[in-house]
């Protein structure tokens, strides 16, 4: 054969690989989601998350050290609600005192250069397990936005650096932004979930929170799988709100719409690789199917590929320590 292109010849030895590579993973990528629980001295594993912890601060502490010393730079928090704290209209997500507050302080105070990021939705603290209030089984909009600022105002006042709505309401990044400056927080950003997804693969993560809907489910504010023109839309009117971030979420099944948002916003793009697909190589793994720490990479090399600089992902620390391997 005479060929004059070949290939192959960029791909003959790992040394040539690493230096034609386009995309590589470094710790500042990944933000590391973490379920905080009351109590002291708590590590629960979470029974769909193999490998994965809620902890009461204490322990929180001690791994958000861990994260930093490792090179990651933010971590983002959801907390765990006793039921008896949890109502209609999220009193609880706005409690200076509250669980969330109590984290935010005592992680900044442990470790002030971490990013600590926020988990802003009722659903955590809903009887009813959404993201918004609930009148005659509807979700409403606009007073659950008018709670989602307060609690904006609230996690900055307890030293959040970031804000993340994921709650999916409408217009709840403008309100956020209003109220954050009208609070004097001018410092605090807003990473939103614009393309979030009516998605099967948070399953887990509602084991994990004990968040589950109590009655059908969120597509009325969560976006439709089929769909991608509104993933844009979305994104496009988050950016114009105000966010800093925006994000894609799920992962590994939205590569596209993490491409064609990265291509058409000029913020950074995260994505978060959810609790499902976490699972699902941890399961896969635990059967012996799948190689665990070929799986990490690859999927996360994907999803940087596919634009995304930021990437909130459980295999965080596992990743790191893959990379320096
Ligand atoms: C809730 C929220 C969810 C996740 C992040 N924030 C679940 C949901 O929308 O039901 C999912 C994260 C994951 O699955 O890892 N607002």
């Amino acid at each position: 054969m005479q060929l004059i292109r070949r290939n192959r010849i960029l791909r003959r030895s790992a040394a040539i690989r690493s230096m034609v590579a386009e995309t590589i993973l470094t710790p500042a990528d990944f933000i590391a989601p973490l379920f905080v629980v009351e109590g002291n001295g708590v590590r629960e594993e979470i029974a769909s998350m193999k490998g994965y912890f809620r902890m009461s601060i204490d322990l929180t502490i001690q791994e958000v050290k861990t994260l930093w010393s490792l090179g990651i730079r933010s971590v983002l928090l959801f907390i765990k609600c006793p039921d008896e704290l949890k109502d209609n209209k999220g009193t609880e997500a706005v409690n200076p005192d509250g669980l969330m507050q109590r984290s935010i302080k005592a992680i900044k105070d442990a470790c002030p250069e971490m990013v600590v990021m926020t988990d802003v939705a009722l659903d955590p603290f809903s009887t009813y397990g959404h993201d918004g209030i609930v009148e005659q089984n509807e979700i409403v909009n606009d007073p659950t936005v008018e709670v989602l600022a307060a609690m904006s105002v609230s996690h900055a006042a307890a030293g959040a650096d970031i804000v993340a709505p994921s709650d999916m309401m409408d217009g709840r990044i403008m309100a956020i932004r209003l109220a954050l400056e009208q609070a004097g927080h001018t410092g605090v950003g807003i990473m939103s979930y614009s393309a979030k997804y009516a998605s099967c693969f948070y399953g887990p993560f509602r084991d994990a929170l004990d968040s589950a809907p109590g009655f059908g489910d969120k597509k009325t504010y969560q976006m439709d799988y089929a769909n991608r023109l509104e993933a844009i839309k979305e994104t496009i009117m988050d950016v114009e709100e105000g966010a800093d971030i925006v994000m894609v979420k799920p992962a590994m099944a939205y590569l596209d719409i993490i491409r064609e948002v990265a291509d058409n916003v000029q913020v950074p793009v995260s994505a978060y690789h959810v609790s499902g697909e976490y699972a699902m190589i941890k399961a896969a793994a635990q059967m012996g199917w799948l190689d665990e720490n070929k799986a990490i990479i690859e999927s996360l090399t994907s999803i940087k590929r596919a634009g995304a600089s930021l990437i909130a992902t459980y295999f965080a620390r596992d990743a790191v320590r893959l990379i320096n391997g």
